[in-house]
């Protein structure tokens, strides 16, 4: 392509916000925090570079900038229509993508979706991993029907407990918050035993001394108990309060001895710890039901049965499930016009243990995410793309100076998610935690500060000068409501010599968990074109008005017409993208932005 026509079709990829989805085989094949849509940074890549180059991820994540590279040569319908509405001009082929990531988990993951097994085979390993185990395991799920009719156990609910603040009595959370016809969880306790009413948020939990066996000692920790149990039997559904059979198979399985690879670990905590709350939780064990953790050891033990060129995507597999379905973290919500409670997975981001935690039948989800697994593992399997995964920090990177074409990376946004602390929920499996020391991020418990975060993302920023080639560019996908934290970011590359050439926006078409709660959210990610030649777009050194910039972004964003656009997070994203490009320093958080916005002058 001659440059001219190189550089239009680059102006045409960052005008408009591409959208990144949150759907697809690929994207659903394991739930990693702030992942983005494989498809969108293929377009990235397959714009700015050509068939046979080099890619690097600094921060890799799951690897999904290693997929994109995958679909680079084999692109989908969704890709090649999206670059023809847009105008984009992207050259399909394969390339040489290097991933770079710290965390134990997200290499494992990124590494087998990358280089994934055949799919016909993994189904085959998996199905039968799964049938070895319920041969030796179904007993966990026997339970009987309201028919007094053996089946099995779909999932319990499982309830804490609350102590009346009048008289101490207790009662569980189930009974005194749910209320059907309509279903909703109410906001006040009354007593059976003195009838009080009380607000449950002023409500003590009920903990409980107990003598764990895995450690040997007693401990004291939350109580819960199970409220309700939820089964199948003859392909039939039901639901019962728990029965005596229920209890005496839940004592059974205390007694039941567990496989001498069982991961008794110590979890180590940091920003997510609230005390209280997570009282009682030192260990991986505790984040579970004692059926689920006797499962999952179960599980990961019988992998050692499985064929060895297969253990890595059948660890995946489980892990895929592990995290969101298998731990206390799993809940039931209330949702509109629904009369029944809606199971649902763990929140994302956080180590959070609901008050009605549900206990899933893990084989049966297991058996049921093959197909999905399989399916995301044939969409990249044949692409001749080559990934390399390396688990390391990108503080130093093994590359050769000037050997790589194109970067496209996604860094951790400050203090936005504690990787290495949740992530280990699924490395103690693993049996290799990340090694937070090297960890980017800003954290109080890591003794981390901004000055920290800005001077470890400068030595990446550094490595990633050093290797990029002359002409290389950079995408950088960013996020933060903090102008502290924009500071250190652009810190970082200009004092490494990058200058902006380009934003634009990257569209979260459903925004997660983290994103929608947070009030002082920045919808849809800023995108950011670094070049090491000096960029294309003058930096001026007039004195900008920041007020006068907010008024112009408002009116663009009116002009535009587009509903997204005038939203306060998209506007915030605009402004921030404008400060970085003319050099100017963002001095104002997205709270203090959203209020300014809402005063009087701004909307006229
Ligand atoms: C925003 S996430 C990347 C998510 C990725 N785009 C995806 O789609 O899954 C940032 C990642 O940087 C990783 N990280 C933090 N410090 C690092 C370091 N020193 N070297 C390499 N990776 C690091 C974190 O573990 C985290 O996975
Ligand atoms: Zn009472």
């Amino acid at each position: 392509m001659n440059p001219e026509n190189k550089r239009e079709s680059i102006e045409v990829l960052y005008d408009e916000p591409l959208p990144s989805t949150r759907t697809g085989a690929l994207y659903n094949a394991f739930s990693y925090p702030t992942k983005i849509s494989a498809e969108a940074i293929a377009l990235f890549i397959a714009t700015h570079t050509q068939p046979g180059d080099t890619v690097l991820d600094t921060f890799g994540g799951s690897g999904t900038t290693g997929l994109a590279a995958k679909l680079c040569d084999i692109p989908t319908k969704n890709m090649i229509k999206l670059a023809f509405d847009r105008n984009i001009t992207p050259k399909w082929g394969p390339r040489k993508a290097i991933i770079y990531e710290l965390s134990v988990l997200g290499a494992l993951v990124s590494k087998v979706m990358c280089t994934p097994p055949n799919p016909a085979q993994f189904e085959a390993a998996a199905t039968d991993l799964i049938s070895r185990f319920n041969e030796k395991y179904s007993w966990l799920w026997e339970a009987i029907d309201p028919q007094g009719i053996s089946g099995e156990l779909r999932h319990t609910v499982w309830s804490e407990i609350l102590v009346c603040p009048s008289c101490g009595f207790e009662t569980t959370f189930w009974d005194a918050a749910l209320t059907r016809e309509p279903l909703k969880l109410g906001k006040h306790l009354i007593c059976r035993e003195c009838g009080s009413t009380s607000k449950i948020d002023d409500c003590e939990r009920a903990t409980e001394k107990y003598y764990d066996r895995h450690l040997k000692k007693y401990i004291t920790k939350r109580k819960r108990k199970i409220v309700r149990v939820y089964g199948c039997t003859n392909s039939k559904n039901w639901q019962r309060d728990p029965l005596k059979s229920d209890y005496k198979l839940l004592e059974k399985i205390k007694r039941e001895k567990l496989p001498d690879t069982a991961p008794i670990e110590e979890l180590v905590w940091g920003d997510l710890y609230r005390s209280g709350y997570h009282k009682g939780i030192t260990h991986l064990h505790h984040f579970y039901t004692d059926r689920n953790f006797l499962v999952m050891c179960a599980l990961w033990d019988e992998l050692n049965n499985s064929p060895k060129a297969m253990i890595p995507s059948l660890k995946m597999l489980i892990l895929s499930y592990n995290s969101s379905h298998s731990t206390l973290m799993t809940r039931v919500v209330i949702k509109k016009n629904q009369e029944e409670l809606v199971l649902t997975g763990a929140q994302s981001g956080v180590l959070y243990v609901s008050g009605l935690p549900v206990e899933k039948n893990i084989s049966k989800g297991l058996a049921r995410k093959i197909k999905s697994l399989k399916n995301a593992f044939a969409c990249v399997y044949e692409s001749k793309s080559n990934v390399v995964v390396i688990n390391k920090s990108s503080e130093k990177l093994k590359e050769k100076t000037g050997s790589v074409d194109y970067v496209f990376t996604d860094p951790p946004f400050g203090d936005y998610i504690p990787y290495a602390e949740i992530n280990q929920i699924n490395e103690l499996w693993l049996g290799k935690k990340t090694n937070r020391t090297n960890e980017i991020i800003m954290s109080a418990t890591q003794n981390k500060g901004v000055d920290q975060y800005e001077s470890m993302m400068s030595t990446v920023f550094g490595e990633m000068a050093r290797v990029l080639k002359k002409d290389g560019v950079a995408t950088v996908v960013f996020h933060s409501a903090s102008s502290s934290v924009w500071k250190a970011l652009s810190n970082s590359y200009l004092s490494n010599g990058f200058s902006v050439q380009a934003t634009s926006v990257l569209d979260k078409v459903q925004s997660s968990f983290k994103q929608t709660v947070s009030n002082v959210s920045v919808k849809g990610d800023p995108l950011i074109l670094l070049t090491k030649s000096k960029s294309m777009v003058e930096v001026s050194s007039e004195k900008w008005d920041i007020e006068k910039i907010i008024h112009t972004m408002v009116k663009q964003a009116k002009k535009s017409e587009i509903e997204a656009e005038m939203t306060p997070e998209r506007i915030y994203s605009r402004f921030i993208s404008f400060c970085l490009t003319k050099g100017i320093e963002i001095k104002i958080d997205a709270r203090n932005f959203y209020q300014y916005l809402e005063s009087a002058d701004v909307s006229k």
